[in-house]
């Protein structure tokens, strides 16, 4: 069970959306649970493209790294990087981006009025294009009610599995994961495990999926 001559795309960490030239809007995703998959594809055999917005991580052998900032640049990224047999979305991609100030904001005019508006949603449109990976899997990060949301989230983002993880703990930043693997079959509750465990374990099952 390898993954010899596939090719998998996974998009890992956080993006920075710009306020003005020094100040970003950002969150707490480490990186960790996705370059400890980008690691598991490359040792099973994969082609990996590891499409990383900013971490304080090494590349994992074996595996091509693409560095962005932006949610927009995470999307031009990965659907530059297509096709891919199967495509892996673990990246905390920010939600809602502002029109950036050319300029640094200074603290004398008083606090900025942000205008929100949403970012470009890489999982969702991976799920609707015509260049879908054959094996389309989502991340998906709750603090309450986790499987049923991922459950909802499986269908509106057309994902095959999404992996459901409780992040109302230390899971963000932390070295453990515990996870749910919601499929069309139904719900796993996989066990408290390390990242890499979490990751070696996916990894199998997608090598599985694609045989
Ligand atoms: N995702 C993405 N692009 C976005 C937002 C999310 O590709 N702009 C992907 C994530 O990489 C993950 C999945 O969608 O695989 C779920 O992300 P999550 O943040 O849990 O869900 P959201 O769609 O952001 O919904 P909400 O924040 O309301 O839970």
């Amino acid at each position: 069970m390898t993954l010899y001559g596939k090719h998998v795309l996974i998009t890992a960490g956080p993006t920075w959306e710009p306020i003005d030239p020094v100040r970003v809007i950002a969150n707490r995703s480490s990186g960790r649970q996705g370059f400890a998959i980008a690691a598991a594809a490359a040792e099973a055999g994969a082609r990996v493209t590891l499409i990383a917005g900013p971490v304080a991580l090494d590349t994992p052998a074996g595996v091509d790294r693409i560095g962005v900032e932006t949610a927009e640049q995470m999307a031009e990224a990965a659907f530059s990087a297509l096709p891919a047999d199967a495509a892996i979305l673990v990246a905390a991609v920010a939600d809602w981006r502002v029109s950036p100030s050319p300029t640094k904001l200074k603290k004398g005019a008083g606090p900025p009025k942000l205008d929100f508006e949403p970012t470009r949603d890489v999982l969702a449109e991976l799920g609707s294009s015509e260049q879908r990976p054959g094996l389309l899997i989502g991340f998906a990060a709750e603090t309450e009610r986790v499987v049923e949301q991922a459950i909802a989230k499986r269908e509106v983002k057309r994902a095959d599995w999404i992996v459901a993880n409780d992040v109302s703990g230390d899971v963000m930043g932390g070295a453990r994961n515990r996870v749910h693997l919601v499929t069309a079959a139904g719900v796993e509750d996989w066990p408290e495990t390390s990242k890499e465990e979490v990751a070696r374990h996916l990894i199998a099952r997608v090598a599985d999926a694609l045989d």
